[in-house]
C-alpha cells in the first residue's frame, strides 16, 4: 500500500514501469529526474521561440536571448551571488573544473606550485588537475581521509602551505554522501591567501547554496543533477578571479573585436561563453531552479533526511552488508557491498525488479582504492523517493543475496 506523497506525481518518468515491474529510481547521484515544468518548458522554447541568442534583431533572438539572460539572474540569486555576470554558464560540472584548472593554470601555476584536493574527488577534480599541474610542473596534493569517510582535517592544515595555489574539493561525495567542511577549508585557504573552487555538483539537490556566506571564489554544479535538463552547468566564480583568468575558448560571444593581427575579448559573462550556448538547457535550467524554490530546501532536507535514516537502518538489519560512508554529516546517499558478492552482480538483478542503482567505482577509482575495493552499490535518494522505494530495495538485496550466496 503507497502513501500519497506530495512531489512524486510532477515527475512522469516516475509512473512507467521497467522490466513490467515499478520503476524504483535510485540513481539520483547519476541525474535526477525531470519536473513535468521542465519537459515543457523546454518544448515550449523550441516549439515558440528557437532562435539564436546576442546576435539578431529580429523578434524571436530577442525573446530567446531575454530569457537565457532571465536565467543568469535566476541563477545568481539561487546561489546568492553579488552579481549576474558571476554566472558563466558551462557543459557542466566537469566542463567548468576544466575552465579553472586551465586558465587558472595557465595564469597563477609554476614550477613547485602546489594544488590542493582530496581523497573522495570525482575524476572530474582529479584528472584536469593533474593535466595542468603536468604541464605547469606544479605538483598535486590530496586530502587523506578516516574510515568513516571523513576528511582528515589535521592532515588539511598541515598540507595548506605557502605553496599552496588553490583547494578544489567536492562539496558532497557522489559516492559516500558525505558533506564535507566546506566553512572551514575556505576560511584556513583565505588566511593564506588561497581560493577554492568548491565541488557542487552532489551538494546543490540537497540544499542551499550561499556563495557570498560561504565565500567560497569558485563553485561548480550540473543542471542535470538539479531536475534541469543535460549538457549545461554553472560556474559561479567572483568577479575579481574571473576578470584575472584569461579567456578558456575562442570563438563567437567571447569577443569584443577581431582582427587578423589581434583580437579583444568581451566583458563577463560572456568573455567565457565562445560559441552558441545550450539555450534550450539554461531555459529549462531555470524552470528548474524555480521548481526546487517552489518545493523549499526545508522540505526536500526533510523528506531525504526521513530516507536516510531509514534507509540505513532497514540496510543494515541484512547480515553481511556493509555501508561506506558513515560520516556524521551526510546527504541521502548509500554505498554499501554484500559480503563476498560482487556489486554488479546485486546491481543486476535488482534491475531485474525494476531498481535502478548505481554499481562500480562511482568515477572515484583512488577512493575506491582507498578502501581497497572494486566498487559499491549506491542507492542515492531525492526527496521525490519514499519508504515504499526503500522497501523494495533492501527486499530485492535480500533476494541477490539468497540468489548469489
Ligand atoms: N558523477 C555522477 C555519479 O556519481 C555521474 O553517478
Amino acid at each position: 500500500m503507497s502513501t500519497i506523497h506530495p512531489f512524486r506525481s510532477d515527475f512522469p518518468i516516475l509512473s512507467r514501469l521497467v522490466h513490467n515491474k515499478p520503476l524504483v529510481y535510485l540513481d539520483n547521484g547519476a541525474t535526477t529526474q525531470k519536473p513535468l515544468c521542465v519537459i515543457e518548458k523546454e518544448k515550449e522554447y523550441y516549439s515558440l521561440i528557437n532562435s539564436n541568442i546576442h546576435r539578431g534583431v529580429h523578434h524571436l533572438s530577442q525573446l530567446a536571448t531575454n530569457e537565457f539572460e532571465a536565467v543568469r539572474e535566476t541563477v545568481a540569486n539561487f546561489l546568492n551571488a553579488a552579481k549576474t555576470e558571476e554566472i558563466i554558464f558551462t557543459k557542466g560540472t566537469t566542463d567548468g573544473i576544466n575552465l579553472v584548472a586551465a586558465c587558472f593554470g595557465r595564469t597563477f601555476l609554476n614550477e613547485g606550485d602546489e594544488v590542493l584536493i582530496s581523497t573522495m574527488e570525482h575524476h572530474s577534480n582529479i584528472v584536469p588537475w593533474q593535466m595542468v599541474c603536468e604541464e605547469r610542473k606544479a605538483v598535486l596534493k590530496v586530502i587523506p581521509m578516516h574510515a568513516s569517510g571523513e576528511l582528515d582535517m589535521e592532515a588539511f592544515d598541515q598540507l595548506l602551505t605557502e605553496r599552496t595555489k588553490i583547494v578544489s574539493v567536492v562539496h558532497v561525495s557522489n559516492t559516500l554522501g558525505t558533506v564535507n567542511p566546506i566553512e572551514y577549508i575556505i576560511k584556513k585557504a583565505h588566511q593564506k591567501g588561497v581560493p577554492v573552487l568548491l565541488d557542487a555538483a552532489q551538494s546543490v539537490s540537497h540544499f542551499t547554496q550561499d556563495v557570498q556566506k560561504l565565500d567560497v571564489d569558485f563553485l561548480v554544479f550540473s543542471s542535470h543533477k538539479l531536475f534541469g535538463p543535460t549538457g549545461v552547468g554553472v560556474l559561479y566564480g567572483k568577479s575579481e578571479w574571473l576578470n584575472k583568468l584569461p579567456p578558456y575558448q575562442g570563438g563567437g560571444d567571447m569577443i569584443k573585436e577581431v582582427t587578423f593581427e589581434k583580437t579583444t575579448y568581451n566583458v563577463l559573462p560572456h568573455k567565457f561563453e565562445a560559441g552558441t550556448p545550450n539555450i534550450a538547457g539554461v531555459i529549462g535550467l531555470g524552470e528548474a531552479i524555480k521548481y526546487v524554490q517552489q518545493v523549499g530546501f526545508s522540505t526536500i532536507e526533510k523528506l531525504e533526511n526521513d530516507l536516510l535514516h531509514y534507509a540505513t537502518a532497514e540496510l543494515l538489519k541484512i547480515d553481511g552488508l556493509k555501508i561506506y560512508g558513515t560520516a556524521k554529516e551526510k546527504v541521502s546517499v548509500i554505498s554499501f557491498l554484500l559480503a563476498g558478492i560482487h556489486p554488479f552482480d546485486v546491481g543486476t538483478i535488482l534491475d531485474q525488479l525494476g531498481i535502478a542503482v548505481r554499481t562500480g567505482h562511482h568515477c572515484t577509482q583512488p577512493l575506491m582504492n582507498y578502501y581497497g575495493i572494486p566498487g559499491t552499490v549506491r542507492a542515492s535518494f531525492s526527496f521525490y523517493n519514499n519508504r515504499e522505494d526503500v522497501d523494495t530495495l533492501v527486499a530485492g538485496v535480500k533476494k541477490a543475496q539468497q540468489m548469489l550466496s
